[in-house]
């Protein structure tokens, strides 16, 4: 009989987006607004998408400034990775904002009850999301570093997307949005297999 195993993806909120995750919807992201990233961890987001041309981006440490109980007096849109464990009650809270969104959540996310409360009564074709073209791997934080060791996630994410006009309610990211960082361990198995296979990066 066929048995499911399961991998342990530590529960963590604590996991920061690579920058090829931004670059890979970079062309959906409006240029001329105003980016709320609403949930921190290390701030390196604010870097990276200043870094890709998006220069106004308000990016503000957590626990001092709370998802929950703060909001810039301006912005066009919220683009974050926020932390999975508080989705119940982040999609609540973006609800009564009522704020155009990119979002990085768990395909699963969908099916949950308090996702199909949000749906319920928006616009037709409000709700649109992208599909990138494979699993991303975060990056754990730890004691507030980027750890070396390896984080793969044993889930696939969407970038959910509210009120942000795609051309498309679904896009597939294709295959030219296959950047992926160089993992660390990428060096130490071309040696092992050096003379043996060609490996393509
Ligand atoms: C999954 S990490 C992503 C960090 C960052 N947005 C990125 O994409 O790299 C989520 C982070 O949200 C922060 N956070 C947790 N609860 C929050 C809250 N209520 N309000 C704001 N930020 C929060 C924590 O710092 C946590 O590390």
């Amino acid at each position: 009989m066929a048995s499911f195993h399961t991998k342990i993806f530590t529960l963590n909120d604590d996991y920061m987006t690579p920058r090829y995750v931004w670059e890979n919807i970079k062309q959906y992201i409006p240029k001329d607004q105003i980016i709320w990233e609403a949930f921190y961890g290390d701030g390196g987001s604010k870097n990276i998408l200043n870094e890709m041309g998006f220069e106004n981006v308000i990016h503000k440490p957590y626990p001092q400034y709370d998802f929950f109980n703060y909001e810039p007096e301006d912005y066009g849109l919220v683009l974050s990775n926020p932390p999975f464990s508080e989705v119940k009650y982040i999609m609540p809270r973006l609800k009564a904002l009522d704020k155009p969104f990119i979002l990085i959540m768990p395909c699963s996310k969908i099916t949950c009850g308090y996702f199909r409360d949000f749906v319920k009564d928006i616009e037709p074709h409000s709700l649109q999301i992208i599909v990138p073209r494979s699993r991303i791997h975060f990056k754990k934080l730890v004691n507030g570093k980027i750890s070396k060791e390896k984080s793969n996630a044993n889930f696939d994410c969407y970038y959910y997307c509210y009120k942000m006009n795609l051309p498309t309610d679904i896009i597939f990211l294709g295959d030219d949005a296959l950047k992926r960082d160089k993992p660390e361990w990428l060096p130490k198995l071309r040696i092992k297999l050096k003379g043996k296979y060609t490996i393509k990066t």
